[in-house]
């Protein structure tokens, strides 16, 4: 029988003495078919049972023996990803009120199962035991998040299910997807065809480690918007909500190089070979470029049923609105003192457009600099002060500070015999020891902090192997912290759990970074 070990680790676990034994007769009774069948699927490429979802009918569900049942729990105010899951000789039950608590029940019970029960094929002789226990179960934070860069390097839809399928394993509920680049936009936009077909490409790439060498091969790709729907599809049935980045007012060296009337400048763009911050930014001071924005996110809009629309708004040096007469005459119209205020007036305007069609804006936390747009979020990313001083002042926050949350840093301090990475620490036992509430927000004041997720950022990841090479372990780790947020991190028990747990992540085909001894 499998040991019990969970990432995230669920909120009350107690064993009980008995067990239930998954077998080719056993009956699925479900309150919602497509749950049901959801939960079939999940059981069938490991078993080879075809195991027939029948309707909750209540006196049947009563005595049923051999079953799984999914039940109705009552609706309580804050219980949309809450779950109870019980398994006795005669049944497993699975309780929730709402879609998304089934769902995390669903994977709670796969990790229950042998560890073969994640294989994609059919395993023989494999005895499908429970052990009998009852979890009860709910998130700490509401908002648990892994964020995926795809314009520095991109990754085949296919890799894209992959990692949504990894992030309803550990519970996660938002995958940001970050979308645009200075190297690469990479979302088809149908009114601005150059966008991909210009800005989807650079001529080459820098070579790790070897600066003012480039490899002398060009790299590129998008995906089309049927694409986007077939991802955004296929999250949702996961419980996963995908919140779209489209970055303003800088990393857009890519749609300048397509659209260069966008830019202060107005000519001499190239989608960017190499990493870092550009000077060249979208210009403030010409209204079509609001135009254009707005058009943009109309189809991004369309795409996406996020309420949640991140909008970049880090790394925009302001040089070239110093120098820009169009620019300086927007600061003079609006009353603006500097460029910072004309930052913060270009983010206002892009929220009041996205509020007024009942969405959301979130922006790194450089858009505290000139005063925060009234209604944004604000994700906290150069540490938690960002998220601190929001917090403070009354906007919601999503904790991500770069000293516990950034999956591009080195895994140790051997950098030599790790792959090339951005220059800086984050080993798991850091990761671990992740507080989500800094103590220095109000207490009144800490329920603006919505949770927080982990950001992959890929410079230096090339294929998808090294980016699950870079994700995990850590990620399992915040999303241990953001689902059960334990008072204390011991470490050891975490690399006790991890030793039993990664066999699994071997069973999904997940490239991890092994444990050190
Ligand atoms: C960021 O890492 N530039 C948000
Ligand atoms: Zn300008």
């Amino acid at each position: 029988m499998s040991e019990a070990t969970f990432f995230p680790q669920p909120q009350s676990v107690e064993r009980q003495d008995s067990a239930f034994t998954l077998n080719a007769h056993t009956r699925i009774f479900a309150s919602d078919s497509a749950l049901g069948e959801m939960l079939a699927r999940y059981l069938r490429p490991a078993t080879g049972f075809g195991l027939p979802v029948h309707p909750l009918d209540a006196a049947v569900a009563a005595d049923a023996q051999n079953a799984i049942l999914l039940l109705p729990a009552a609706s309580e105010a804050d219980a949309a990803e809450s779950y109870t899951l019980t398994v006795d000789s005669a049944r497993v039950e699975l309780s929730a009120a709402g879609r998304q608590g089934f769902l995390h029940g669903m994977q709670t019970l796969r990790q229950l199962l042998p560890p073969p029960i994640l294989a994609s094929e059919r395993q023989a002789a494999v005895d499908w035991t429970l052990p009998g226990i009852r979890i009860g179960d709910a998130p700490a934070f509401g908002w648990r998040g892994l964020h995926l860069d795809v314009g520095r390097h991109l990754f085949p839809v296919a890799f894209i299910k992959k990692f949504i399928d990894m992030l309803a394993f550990y519970k996660f509920n938002t995958f940001h997807w970050h979308l645009t680049e200075d190297q690469g936009w990479r979302i088809e936009i149908k009114k601005y065809p150059k966008l991909t077909e210009i800005g989807g490409y650079r001529a080459e790439t820098v070579i790790s480690r070897a600066w003012d060498t480039y490899d002398g091969k060009p790299y590129g790709g998008f995906y089309s918007q049927g694409e986007v729907r077939e991802v955004v599809a296929y999250a949702e049935e996961r419980g996963i909500t995908v919140m779209p980045e489209i970055e303003l007012p800088g990393h857009a060296v890519a749609a300048l190089t397509a659209y260069p009337e966008l830019g202060c400048v107005g000519a001499g763009y190239e989608v960017r070979r190499t990493w870092g911050i550009a000077e060249d930014i979208f210009c403030a001071g010409n209204d079509e470029v609001f135009t254009f924005l707005k058009d943009v996110l109309s189809e991004v809009l369309a795409l996406f049923p996020s309420e949640y629309i991140h909008i970049g708004g880090d790394e925009a040096p302001k040089a070239r609105w110093q120098q820009c007469p169009a620019c300086q005459a927007r600061i003079q119209a609006e009353g603006l003192a500097d460029e910072n205020e004309l930052q913060s007036w270009f983010i206002r305007q892009i929220e009041s457009w996205l509020n007024e069609r009942g969405r959301k804006l979130v922006g790194w936390d450089e858009i505290l600099e000139g005063g925060l747009a009234p209604n944004a979020t604000v994700m906290s990313w150069r540490g938690s002060d960002g998220g601190i001083a929001a917090a403070n002042a009354g906007h919601d926050v999503i904790m991500t500070p770069n000293t516990y949350c950034y999956l591009d840093y080195y895994q140790s301090e051997d950098t030599e015999s790790e792959p090339p990475a951005i220059p800086a620490i984050l080993p798991l036992r850091q990761v671990w020891q992740y507080v989500v509430v800094p103590p220095a927000i109000a207490e009144d004041k800490r329920r603006h902090i919505l949770g927080g997720q982990g950001n992959i950022w890929t410079e230096y990841m090339p294929n998808s192997d090294h980016v699950e090479y870079m994700t995990f372990p850590r990620a399992i780790a915040i999303a241990d912290v953001l689902w059960h947020h334990p008072a204390e991190r011991d470490y050891e028990a975490l690399l006790a759990r991890l030793r039993r747990h990664l066999p699994r992540l071997e069973r999904m085909g997940v490239n991890y970074r092994p444990l050190d001894d």
